[in-house]
């Protein structure tokens, strides 16, 4: 299998083995380009990061990101968009410059474009390790079930359930935008590297179902079967449902 699964007993130690994971590629790489996610899931590894560069000096001066996606219809200043999030779990503690950080721009009067413009970028930069969570259904960025592996960075309508999950941080469930910039799967694919995180219960189907190998555009995260070097850090939880499954086979 093209895929290492590292196990971990908790959110915690996958934050860890996560920061670990890129700070290498940090120190190895003379400008190593990131790919960044939002959600629950990376804030850790961030925090971990923070701590890093706070107390062992470390420079992240000459790193570049790109992040996943960006909800249309928020200002990038509202606390619910991912300019917002990044910016407070992350770059405002750290010194990635800011003309180093590229997260979709959800507020551009002309998305189509948008969408090129950023791909474009990618392609220019190279993405040297890209960062994913999962959803429960299986989606990466806001790539959701059918979304075609073809797709490069466009405007996506998010499924009801991702509206649902990511409820829980606005103040009313209608207020969770309908729509969303993404990198497409096949944006995602470019990268050299993938590093996919999974803490909890919750994420333990959607692991199973990832790593029992079958590879089909509605669980989009399949698609990671057909990539060259994927790192998949997931703690006890995330993987106890995919652990019984194999021990019942055994
Ligand atoms: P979460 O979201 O990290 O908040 O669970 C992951 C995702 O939906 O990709």
């Amino acid at each position: 299998m093209n895929i290492t699964i590292i196990r971990v007993p908790d959110y915690e130690s996958m934050s860890r083995q996560a920061a670990d994971f890129l700070l290498k590629k940090i120190r190895e790489l003379s400008s190593p380009v990131l790919g960044l996610a939002t959600g629950s899931t990376p804030k850790g590894l961030y925090e971990q990061l923070i701590s890093i560069h706070q107390t062992q000096k470390i420079s992240y001066r000459h790193v570049t990101t790109f992040n996943l996606d960006e909800y249309i219809g928020l200002t990038a200043s509202d606390p619910n968009s991912y300019h917002a999030f990044m910016e407070d779990a992350f770059f405002r503690h750290v010194d990635i410059p800011a003309s180093q950080i590229y997260i979709p721009n959800g507020e551009a009067a002309y998305l189509e474009h948008e969408c090129t413009r950023y791909e474009a970028l990618i392609d220019k930069k190279g993405i040297d390790v890209q960062v994913l969570g999962i959803g429960q259904n299986g989606h990466i960025g806001f790539n959701e079930p059918d979304t075609p592996f073809s797709q490069l960075t466009h405007v996506t309508t998010l499924a009801e359930s991702t509206r649902e999950a990511n409820a829980r941080f606005f103040s009313s469930p209608e207020d969770v935008p309908k729509q969303a910039i993404t990198m497409g799967i096949a944006s995602i694919m470019k990268s050299s590297e993938i590093l996919l995180l999974a803490s909890g219960a919750r994420k333990a189907e959607a692991v199973t179902r990832l790593l029992s190998g079958n590879v089909s555009e509605d669980f989009p995260a399949s698609v990671l079967h057909h990539h060259r070097c994927v790192t998949i850090i997931a703690d006890d939880e995330a993987l106890s449902e995919f652990t019984r499954k194999e021990e019942e086979h055994d």
